[in-house]
């Protein structure tokens, strides 16, 4: 059985075309996190959208100046509405469940043709008064979308002899 197409092709844009991604997948990709799993299916989460050119490059001031956020199209930022739940692990559940959904919106650009990048260097303060995102809460990562300018990289990964045990650690 092969594995997922979308896992298999999707990689981390460094940087991108002008060619913007459509409607129908921004809306497929926010729908993807609207179903991804979260603890206790709490969903407290909340994604702002950045289209607009001139948001964009402030996102990508507070972002360091990097180039995907400064050439991305779309920009949407993962932010919890609560930032005090544990699991019974003793775990806040936020920043697992907002991961999750950031994987979500990746694998279903990639289904739509659309590359991406997880980024989570950048001013929290900074993105949080650009996006109006109240600051008791948190803005876990930013995903970037868009065509991506440059060819993919080789992936380098781990063996999964070396990260995988079975039975014992
Ligand atoms: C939690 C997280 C944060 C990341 N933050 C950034 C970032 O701020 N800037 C960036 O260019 N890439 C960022 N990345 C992308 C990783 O560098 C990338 O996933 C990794 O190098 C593996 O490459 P690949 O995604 O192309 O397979 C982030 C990825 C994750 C999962």
């Amino acid at each position: 059985m092969p594995m997922l197409p979308e896992i298999e092709e999707r990689w981390s844009a460094q940087g991108y075309t002008s060619k913007d991604i459509g409607k129908d997948t921004l809306h497929r990709v926010l729908d993807a996190a609207r179903q991804s799993p979260s603890a206790k299916n709490r969903q407290e989460w909340r994604f702002v959208v950045a289209t607009k050119a001139d948001l964009r490059r402030k996102l990508a001031d507070a972002a360091f100046g990097q180039e995907q956020v400064a050439s991305a199209p779309v920009i949407i930022a993962a932010c919890t509405t609560n930032i005090d739940y544990r699991m019974p692990n003793g775990q806040l559940s936020y920043p697992i469940d907002l991961a999750v959904s950031v994987a979500f919106m990746m694998l279903q650009a990639r289904h739509d043709g659309v590359d991406s990048c997880a980024v989570t260097t950048f001013n929290e303060l900074d993105v949080k008064d650009l996006l109006s995102v109240p600051h008791a809460m948190r803005v876990v990562s930013l995903v970037t979308l868009g065509y991506a300018a440059d060819e993919r990289p080789p992936r380098e990964r781990k063996s999964l002899q070396d990260i995988v045990g079975y039975e014992h650690w």
